[in-house]
């Protein structure tokens, strides 16, 4: 697509969306020479705005990470405008193309390539896609829509934005955001764990005790409440980001990791996992919602102005999930995930069965279970928690870690690693659709937690109240140690650089 022009309608782009992910993203493919010569940014909201105001809100959030780079900023920036149109107007956006279409022919171009980002509401995919659909589709290349969660509320608002969607525009169209399977460590999951010959062979219930993904924020929802108290945590994080990564986690080998349809190959054995699990009942879960700390350096979840003063929505949330297949029948699958923690993490905890030689040889002592971590953020990394003997005169065994830090191990990769968003948009542009959520997915997904949403909506259970800073609810800990149970003696130390 290089040596074709390409055209980026960035609807909604006076948002936060756009500014703060969907910006620096493209800026660092525009860096990296991953974006056509003819190329040409439109911002595209309903607001007033010129060219240079537009730039002007955009500048600082790259400067801020990349400094000293203005001339490139510059540059990029020069690629960007601003056009103000109404989303349910075809004669808006096509006027947007028309203007374009001088810069898609420049030096006798003959491919024009156009990509919608919706960085938009779900109230408003319809009239855009609409309007796109009959006033703005190029006819010489292709047309890809990117579009960014929420992907509805439940199993019902998710088929009416699906069936929206799919009225308009091809699933070979239609790139579903998760932006989760960006990130490194998940794109690492099919090497990690197809690769190599040590893993695949245990990866099954006769060797896996418990599998535990954590999701952590040392935040609250400053500023985002408005959305935020109609979501909560559940619908936030967990039906989309930690299911995606569960499904990475629990498939079997996609026929290819390459190549024409490998997009669909890793989507259909994700799907399938989801297919097996069944809904979650309430009862197999524990709600949070955070209060203020003692030394009221933050406002509790209630007290942001946005968010309703009984609001009982959840901002802490941990659950379990049975994955009802020969490979994991009887593995709990273990989900945790809160704003305002004790830190700031997100991990993925495989921890496996005692051998039976240790029960055996080592009657009186307790041999710590083997654990593979896989620390997803901040720092990546992947250690495997292996038994030693206690160097010295002792005899006995002592958890300690077979360690890969992504800092150290790949020092110069990681000081400029590209965004989650950055991969995806340049996997858009090529066309590979292997880390985009299908319309399948999606609804196994929102099976699995609709009716749990339903009875949280409907007050069925209530959060518990924890101290923001903490880490959650103390029934949270009790409740996931029936399934993990965390070794209070062990602590893991990133390995220091160099
Ligand atoms: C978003 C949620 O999808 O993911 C946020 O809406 C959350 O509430 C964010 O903070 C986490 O993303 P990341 O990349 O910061 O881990």
């Amino acid at each position: 697509y290089l040596a074709e022009s390409l055209t980026i309608l960035v609807i909604g782009a006076s948002g936060d969306l756009a500014k703060k992910l969907t910006a620096p993203a493209l800026y660092q493919l525009f860096t990296r020479d991953y974006l056509p010569k003819q190329m040409t940014i439109v911002g595209y909201a309903r607001s007033e705005k010129s060219d240079e105001e537009l730039r002007k809100a955009w500048r600082p959030v790259l400067l801020e990470a990349h400094e000293g780079e203005e001339e490139t900023i510059d540059a990029f920036l020069s690629k960007v405008v601003y056009r103000r149109g109404q989303y349910d107007s075809a004669e808006d956006v096509a006027a947007v193309f028309k203007e374009q279409e001088e810069n898609e022919q420049a030096d006798g171009q003959q491919v024009a390539n156009r990509l919608f980002y919706f960085a938009v509401p779900p109230s408003v995919f319809a009239d855009i896609g609409a309007a796109i659909k009959e006033g703005a589709l190029s006819q010489t290349g292709w047309n890809r829509l990117v579009v960014e969660k929420p992907f509805g509320k439940d199993t019902e608002s998710f088929e009416e934005l699906s069936k929206t969607i799919n009225g308009l525009f091809t699933p070979e169209q239609t790139y579903f955001v998760d932006h989760y399977l960006g990130k490194e460590m998940n794109q690492n999951l099919l090497v990690l764990r197809f690769a190599n010959s040590m893993f695949e062979p245990l990866w099954n219930r006769n060797y896996i005790d418990s599998v535990v993904i954590t999701f952590k924020e040392d935040i609250g929802t400053e500023g985002r409440g408005g959305y935020f108290d109609s979501f909560g945590i559940v619908r936030d994080v967990m039906q989309n980001h930690l299911t995606q990564m569960l499904a990475l986690i629990a498939m079997d080998a996609p026929v290819r990791a390459s190549g024409e349809n490998f997009g669909n190959y890793v989507r259909d054995e994700k799907v399938k996992v989801l297919h097996a699990i069944k809904p979650i009942s309430i009862d197999d879960c524990v709600l949070g919602q955070y209060t203020a700390p003692d030394d009221g350096s933050m406002a509790g979840y209630t007290e942001d102005d946005t968010v309703p003063d009984d609001s009982v929505t959840p901002t802490y949330a941990a659950l379990v999930m049975h994955v009802n297949n020969p490979r994991w029948a009887g593995v709990p699958f273990v989900m945790k995930a809160g704003k305002a923690l004790d830190q700031k993490k997100v991990e993925v905890r495989i921890k496996f069965k005692t051998p039976v030689a240790a029960e055996c040889m080592f009657p009186d002592v307790r041999v710590p279970t083997n654990e593979l971590v896989l620390r997803v953020q901040p720092n990546e990394a992947v250690y495997m928690k292996t038994n030693v003997k206690m160097p010295g005169l002792a005899g006995v065994p002592v958890a300690t870690e077979l360690d890969l830090s992504y800092r150290t191990r790949f020092d110069d990769k990681m000081a400029d690693s590209p965004s989650a968003y950055t991969r995806l948009i340049l996997d858009c542009l090529r066309g590979k659709q292997a880390s985009f959520v299908r319309d399948d997915e999606l609804r196994a997904a929102w099976k699995i937690f609709t009716p749990l949403l339903h009875d949280i909506d409907a007050g069925k259970k209530q959060p518990t109240k924890y101290k923001a800073f903490s880490r959650g609810p103390a029934e949270g800990d009790e409740f996931v140690s029936q399934f993990y149970k965390r070794d209070p003696t062990y602590e893991w130390h990133p390995p220091a650089k160099g």
